[in-house]
């Protein structure tokens, strides 16, 4: 063999195995660790906590130190909690090139949860925007627990006065990725045909309902016992997924928002008009390759064609929360609720996410009796 062909082969054998071995490294699992203990005469609080991946089997609920802000951070009692796909991928790891940054055989951060609605507590000796007493909702790490706290320069807004803790719990994953995919991805214009794969779950709600009030023309996808709910959103016209496939509906649309994954970019193409827009949002299995097999067939179809094939990867922002806020003032956008649990509860929350049939947002409540009080829910 000439030397060239030895050092090629050479070159990918060391490139598999270092595959191979990232593979190995990224799907173990470690043994989950006991609790650390908590010193006497530190101030507690109950918090869901999960100190290595697995399914719901693996959260507790337990009692841990309750921070004290400081600087430019902020003390939030929790009122309610919402639950999203994004927890229980934390939870389980996967897919696993996310643990490149959650953590490598066991989760760096044990605390769960992300979107949270409630009462400032505290406040650090730098803050300004917030002062105890103001109701606020946003997303942060460790959301199911009696507190969280985070600087006041993140995604944190004032809840308004007409919308209750479970309504504001439910708003940051779902509707910023809403806002963001039908805004700043999808460029939607008023009296554009819009067309949200997946409209009755906790992102495809708000995507209906956002897209409406921007006066589009909405059709929703869902199956046959969800579109009554859907049209009553405000959905112009409701596909039964189990009746009809949209891509060969012959209907062509401004713009598709996929938050399903179930067909394929070049077959969302068939229902686009010829400068229409795809955004992926979700959807794909699996451990490895699952949620990225779409957004690599867009990538590779995009220059082929003359539609736009767009992969949002939402971000938290506090402009975007405000904007949220005044679209439920106004009463343009009302958040659909599913079901409610507490927070010992979390891992049926967690379990009844990962069916993927929730109808609407789940809502953890933590202060339960106050949790929709504020606006007489
Ligand atoms: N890229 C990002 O930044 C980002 C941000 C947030 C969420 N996501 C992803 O977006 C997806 C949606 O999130 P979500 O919070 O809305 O999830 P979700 O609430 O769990 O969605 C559940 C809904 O999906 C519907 N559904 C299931 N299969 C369907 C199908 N074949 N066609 C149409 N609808 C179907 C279900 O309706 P039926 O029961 O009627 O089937 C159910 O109402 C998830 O994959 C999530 O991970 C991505």
């Amino acid at each position: 063999m000439k030397l060239r062909y030895k050092v090629l082969s050479g070159i990918g054998a060391v490139f598999l195995i270092a595959i191979v071995s990232l593979g190995l490294v990224l799907s173990h699992d470690s043994a989950c660790p006991l609790a650390p203990e908590i010193g006497s005469g530190v101030e507690t609080m109950q918090a869901v906590v999960y100190r290595c991946y697995g399914g719901p089997e693996v959260l507790s609920l337990e009692d841990v130190a309750k921070p004290i802000p400081t600087g430019n951070e902020v003390l939030v009692r929790i009122h309610a909690a919402g639950v999203n796909p994004l927890d229980w991928h934390y939870m389980r790891g996967s897919p696993f090139l996310m643990r490149l940054g959650t953590g490598i055989g066991a989760p760096n951060d044990p605390r769960l949860g992300v979107d949270f609605a409630g009462t400032v507590e505290a406040v650090g000796e730098n803050v300004s925007r917030f002062e105890v007493g103001d109701q606020v909702f946003g997303g942060a790490s460790g959301a199911f627990a009696e507190y969280v706290v985070m600087p006041e320069d993140r995604a944190i807004a004032h809840k308004p006065d007409n919308v209750t803790f479970e309504q504001a719990a439910s708003l940051p994953i779902a509707a910023i990725t809403a806002l963001q995919a039908l805004r700043d991805k999808g460029d939607l214009q008023p009296g554009q045909r819009v067309l949200i794969n997946g409209a009755s779950g906790g992102v495809g709600t708000f995507a209906v309902q956002i897209a409406r009030s921007w006066g589009a023309e909405v059709h929703g996808v869902c199956s046959t016992r969800n579109v009554e709910m859907v049209a009553s959103i405000g959905a112009d016209h409701v596909f039964d997924y189990t009746q009809e496939d949209y891509t060969e509906s012959g209907v062509q649309f401004d713009l598709i928002v996929d938050l399903v994954g179930n067909h394929s970019p070049s077959a969302n193409r068939q229902a686009l008009v010829d400068d229409g827009t795809l955004v992926l949002v979700g959807g794909g299995k699996g451990d490895w390759l699952g949620p990225m097999v779409r957004p690599l067939q867009a990538m590779m179809l995009s220059p082929f064609v003359d539609q736009e094939m767009i992969t949002l990867l939402a971000s938290m922002s506090t402009d975007d929360l405000a904007t949220l806020a005044e679209l439920l003032e106004s009463g343009e956008v009302a958040p659909v609720i599913d079901r409610r649990f507490t927070l010992a509860e979390v891992p049926d929350a967690i379990r009844y996410s990962e069916t993927g049939r929730a109808r609407g947002k789940i809502i953890v409540n933590v202060l339960k009796s106050e949790s929709a009080a504020s606006a007489g829910d």
